[in-house]
């Protein structure tokens, strides 16, 4: 370890965002960027993948020297670079682990390669530096669904997880229908704040099911049906957005919140955190407040930043792994389904 504090880099291109961050020891980030890719993808109504390659391209070298130049740090102040090696897209992927090879190998520092998932957990960590484990974390992204037991660092059990869409995959197919564009759930959240949540009773997928387990394809079927039959019925140019909209949030928080009801019932633990970009969403982020508060659960619920994807959280992550004894070489590989799940806990 070099004089001072023990900064790590962390790289971030698993998806639609370069980001890249510098952490000082555990829990403080001391400087992060993040260079968007939703205006490139937008038209498109969702992400495709070999655009997203090409763009964190593009975008790395200039973002890494935005990094240095506006947190005033040097590379032979880093000690360790972290990286997301996966789950997420393998063209994304691989751009961030052969640019973080390639930095860790010039630079002469240590490499580890980090889960995603992983990172989305430590967010929590990261915004409440007093949390710890056990708990559940709910991680509701574009991707992925999931409820996790953290049991200790690097100790998970995935108590349940999606079946079919992940939560920000259906506001992103629903906004599609709807015409509104991409990303979905924000412009759907802003419309909803307009309507009536009771107008059309969406279905909340496997409801009555004993298992924490999600389905949001369903949902999404309905959603569309409507439509066309709204359509039908003439009311082309007048579609009840508003309405449609807080109708479909609210069968989507309906159904994160039943699953954390259950994960909380199954496992008897009440500390409860949320992470990913649907974390960001006021009814889910309202649900939950209310729910810890009458039924006694200790609920932490991060930044808006710290929801949606950032390099914070893939270094401190790292930064914990590093500690743990993980270390990466220059084979590493990213791995587009990479599980992290201990089935022991
Ligand atoms: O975690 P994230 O930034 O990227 C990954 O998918 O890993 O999550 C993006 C997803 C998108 O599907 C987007 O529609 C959803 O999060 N999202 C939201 C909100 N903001 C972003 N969903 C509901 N309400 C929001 N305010
Ligand atoms: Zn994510």
């Amino acid at each position: 370890m070099k004089a001072g504090k023990f900064i790590t880099l962390g790289v971030e291109t698993s998806c639609d965002d370069t980001a890249l961050a510098l952490l000082e020891g555990a829990k403080t980030t001391l400087y992060d960027v993040i260079s968007s890719q939703i205006a490139d993808h937008s038209p498109f109504g969702g992400v495709v993948p070999e655009l997203a390659s090409r763009k964190h391209q593009e975008a790395f070298l200039p973002l890494l020297g935005a990094l240095f130049k506006g947190s005033g740090m040097t590379p032979d102040e880093i000690d360790l670079i972290a990286v997301t090696a996966g789950p997420g897209l393998m063209g994304s992927l691989l751009v961030g682990v052969m640019a973080a090879k390639a930095l860790a190998q010039a630079w002469g520092i240590p490499l580890v390669g980090v889960n995603h998932l992983e990172g989305h957990i430590f967010a929590n960590i990261l915004a409440h530096p007093r949390l710890e484990p056990p708990f559940l974390c709910l991680i509701v992204s574009g991707g992925h669904t999931e409820i996790v037991l953290a049991r200790g660092e690097g100790k998970y059990l995935l108590l349940g997880a999606t079946r079919d869409d992940a939560a920000g995959e259906a506001y992103d197919k629903a906004a599609k229908a709807l015409g509104l564009g991409y990303p979905g759930g924000p412009v759907i959240e802003r419309l909803a704040h307009g309507g009536d949540a009771m107008s059309f009773d969406f279905p909340i997928g496997l409801k009555d099911s004993k298992e924490v387990e999600f389905s949001f394809s369903g949902l999404k079927t309905a959603l569309r049906t409507t439509v066309l039959n709204l359509k039908e019925r003439g009311a082309c140019g007048d579609l009840p957005i508003p309405d449609i909209c807080a109708s479909f949030q609210r069968a989507v928080t309906e159904a994160l919140m039943r699953k954390t009801r259950l994960a909380v019932k199954k496992t008897g633990v009440k500390r409860v955190v949320i992470s990913g970009g649907v974390a960001a969403n006021g009814a889910l982020r309202d649900a939950l407040t209310s729910e810890g508060k009458s039924a006694g659960w200790d609920v932490f619920i991060p930044s808006r930043e710290y929801c949606t994807d950032n390099a914070a959280m893939i270094a401190a992550a790292g930064y914990s792994a590093f500690m743990r004894g993980e270390r990466s070489d220059l084979s590493l590989t990213p791995d587009p389904s990479w599980e992290i799940w201990d089935e022991s806990g």
